[in-house]
């Protein structure tokens, strides 16, 4: 076959190749998102400021290649720095990411090597490009918890970049929602206490104050890949007015295309936060 055949046939072939679907009747919304996502190249008006990803389906891409979980997380790792650039080039606020959670701790014992290695490999060759960017590193959970040499690289990221102005980058590590909400309790019950507050001057705000994300704004889209529809433990409080799309896309396959058309979904969404819309 002719070269001009070969590029013929391979531009068929992705042209033809199924797209992600959009599941998101099931999070009451009225259809017809997946045609309006696709239109137009340009930002939409409307952007999240801040953004959080479930990056699901890591161990589900390397098993249809026939190939060990921690290729997944590693491929996981490739598209992770692309979607981290966009979202930059995009002045998108802040990103969290669920890179592992305290269950996460109960997997292989290979595979939890695995994702440490990577992590630590990820600190030392993205730093210098995320703090001249002005990255703001902050890590969301129990970073006591985590193994020597992760942990300190963990602390230096965030005290070298503690400064920066720029795209807050938050990733949620050996985290847990349910674990940051009593943490969060503790520390106002202990203020209490200790007489430096009142109880009655526990408000939502001051409350949200105690959380690993103090003074950034809420959760406008959370995203997760994969086709999975649970919030497994993230974000509980940050997410209370979040929209969700659930994108069937396996995380090592999600591009900047991909998060582009989520967003465009989001910005295609009514959000009325529990009242009515203007007009009604
Ligand atoms: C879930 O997929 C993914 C994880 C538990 C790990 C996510 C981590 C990365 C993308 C890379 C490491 C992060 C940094 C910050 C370097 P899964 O393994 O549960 O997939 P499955 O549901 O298909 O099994």
């Amino acid at each position: 076959m002719s070269d001009f055949m070969k590029d013929a046939v391979r531009g068929l072939k992705k042209f033809f190749q199924p797209r992600p679907q959009y599941i998101t009747r099931s999070v009451g919304c009225e259809g017809g998102e997946r045609s309006l996502a696709l239109t137009g190249t340009a930002l939409p008006e409307k952007m999240p400021r801040h953004v959080a990803i479930i990056m699901d389906g890591n161990g589900r891409w390397a098993t249809r290649r026939g190939l060990p979980r921690s290729a997944g997380h590693a491929a996981g790792t490739e598209a992770l720095r692309d979607i981290i650039r966009a979202t930059d080039d995009w002045g998108i606020e802040a990103l969290t990411i669920y890179a592992f959670s305290t269950e996460n701790w109960s997997r292989g014992k290979d595979e939890v090597q695995a994702l440490m290695g990577l992590l630590l490999k990820y600190f030392n060759s993205e730093i210098d490009e995320l703090d001249e960017k002005n990255v703001r590193i902050t890590i969301l959970g129990d970073v006591q918890g985590m193994p020597s040499p992760q942990k300190e690289a963990l602390i230096r990221a965030m005290e070298r970049t503690g400064k920066n102005t720029g795209l807050r980058l938050n990733i949620a590590l050996n985290y847990g929602g349910r674990a940051e909400l009593v943490r969060a309790a503790k520390s106002l019950a202990t203020q209490v206490a200790e007489g430096k507050i009142r109880p009655e001057d526990i408000t939502e705000e001051r409350f949200g104050q105690e959380l690993y994300t103090a003074g950034q704004p809420d959760v406008d889209l959370l995203i997760r890949t994969s086709g999975e529809m649970r919030l497994s433990n993230f974000l509980p409080w940050q997410t209370a007015y979040a929209e969700m799309v659930f994108d069937s896309t396996l995380w090592p396959d999600f591009t900047r295309q991909n998060y582009l058309e989520d967003i465009r979904i989001y910005a295609s969404r009514d959000r009325r936060f529990g009242g009515v819309k203007t007009g009604k």
